[in-house]
């Protein structure tokens, strides 16, 4: 979280009804299996706690309850003719937490307190990893988004982690639109942590979207660079590194394009996790040839290349494409080189796709979700349906000193072809 108003002290102690916490989120830190982070906002500038216990089976003692007081910051919302809202958000870091155990927490104050909600820390780095990953959201988040992600939810309800591919609402500060997105999600945002990258939807040229980094705390490890702060940034979660880039800003400003560069080879040459993804909005290979990003690859994939990327997660071309580039390998005669790439969208808004040679499987006007599962050497992928079909699977799996297997398991479906 970033503060950009008052933190702390001078609130108001009296807290009314209207105060009680709304947008509650979980986000995953630099290091989860011994922290996490919440975030949440009042109506009013009013002094809030968290709260937490062990997981019980009865209700949470006093005496067994721990306290942290919440950071604070008050935040005037300007979003053009729309009149302007005040409200405050709050953040507090849970720390010291045991690696794979079940925790209890609240927010609020006395009287306006919220309901008391689970979540679970990361394990050991030999644990198994699940987590889901949503393409854009962005429109009629409320209407035609919300079936999305409760059926991913409904599917596996007890993933790891959750994953944006960016453009989560389609009018950069639009109020409304992330009102729309904390409602579709509800307790599920509140419970299971989430990690996000931004999209070119998040930004009005190099302003970042002021929901953003007021309503999320995510890892402050990227770059040191103001304008890349909460959106360029790694998790490491058990054996995998999760590493978010932020492409828009790269395309705006070559001074962001340059350090993420130099920041994306340290992270990519200091891990020693078994597993790495990168995630970021606009992908590397489009699912129609007019959206193609040529600049991107020239600048980024001889890095994911050189230091064996697993798996790229994009979104922002508003269909579904997953292959993996056919070269060979310059080290490894015969065979295949380079991460899996998919391009997947879960909200409404959808394009055509056209017949492009890296993809193994494609799909139009549907919305989907995706989950991933990792059990140490061997990474299982599933794209669903919004109705809760497989549509595409594969596994991935680590060979000793040599490239990826990737094992192809497409179901025997038609493709969803769609051409507007
Ligand atoms: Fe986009």
């Amino acid at each position: 979280m970033f503060f950009i108003g008052i933190c702390g002290t001078g609130f108001s102690q009296t807290v009314g009804n209207g105060n009680v916490p709304e947008h509650i989120i979980l986000n995953l830190t630099e290091n989860p299996s011994e922290s996490v982070a919440v975030t949440w906002r009042t109506k009013d500038a009013v002094a809030q706690k968290l709260q937490w216990a062990e997981v019980t089976d009865s209700p949470v003692l006093a005496n067994d309850r721990q306290v942290i007081a919440a950071n604070s910051s008050t935040i005037t919302y300007i979003d053009g003719d729309v009149p302007p809202l005040m409200l405050t958000n709050h953040s507090a870091v849970i720390r010291d937490l045991e690696p794979g155990s079940r925790y209890l927490y609240r927010v609020g104050a006395e009287t306006t307190w919220s309901e008391w909600i689970e979540f679970e820390t990361a394990g050991l780095a030999s644990d198994p990893i699940t987590f889901i990953y949503f393409g854009d959201v962005q429109a009629n988040i409320k209407s035609q988004w919300s079936r999305v992600i409760r059926k991913a939810f409904s599917t596996a309800p007890d993933v790891d982690f959750l994953y944006y591919a960016g453009d989560l609402i389609n009018h950069t500060h639009s109020e409304e639109e992330w009102k729309q997105w904390f409602e579709a999600g509800s307790f599920i945002h509140a419970s299971i942590p989430s990690m996000m990258t931004p999209g070119n939807h998040e930004y009005d040229s190099t302003a970042l979207d002021n929901h953003w980094r007021a309503q999320f705390t995510l890892p402050e490890n990227g770059p040191d660079m103001d304008l890349l702060s909460e959106t360029v940034y790694y998790v490491d979660y058990q054996d995998l590194r999760m590493i978010s880039i932020d492409a828009d800003m790269m395309d705006e400003s070559p001074e962001a394009a340059v350090e993420t560069r130099n920041w994306l080879a340290k992270v990519l040459e200091e891990t020693n996790k078994t597993w790495t993804i990168l995630t970021l909005h606009y992908p590397f290979y489009s699912t129609k040839a007019n959206r193609d990003n040529v600049e991107l690859r020239e600048n980024i994939q001889p890095l994911i290349e050189k230091y064996g990327v697993d798996m790229v997660l994009t979104g922002h071309d508003h269909a579904y494409g997953r292959g993996r580039e056919k070269v060979e390998s310059m080290t490894r005669p015969g065979e295949i080189s380079g991460p899996v790439y998919v391009v997947s969208v879960s909200g409404p808004k959808l394009y055509g796709v056209s017949d492009q040679s890296w993809m193994s499987r494609k799909g139009g006007n549907t919305q989907f979700f995706q989950l991933i599962s990792i059990n140490q050497n061997k990474l299982n992928y599933k794209a669903y349906t919004a109705s809760g079909e497989i549509y595409d699977e594969f596994d991935l799996v680590k060979r000793k000193g040599r490239t990826n297997k990737l094992i192809e398991k497409i179901p025997d479906t038609p493709e969803r072809l769609y051409t507007r």
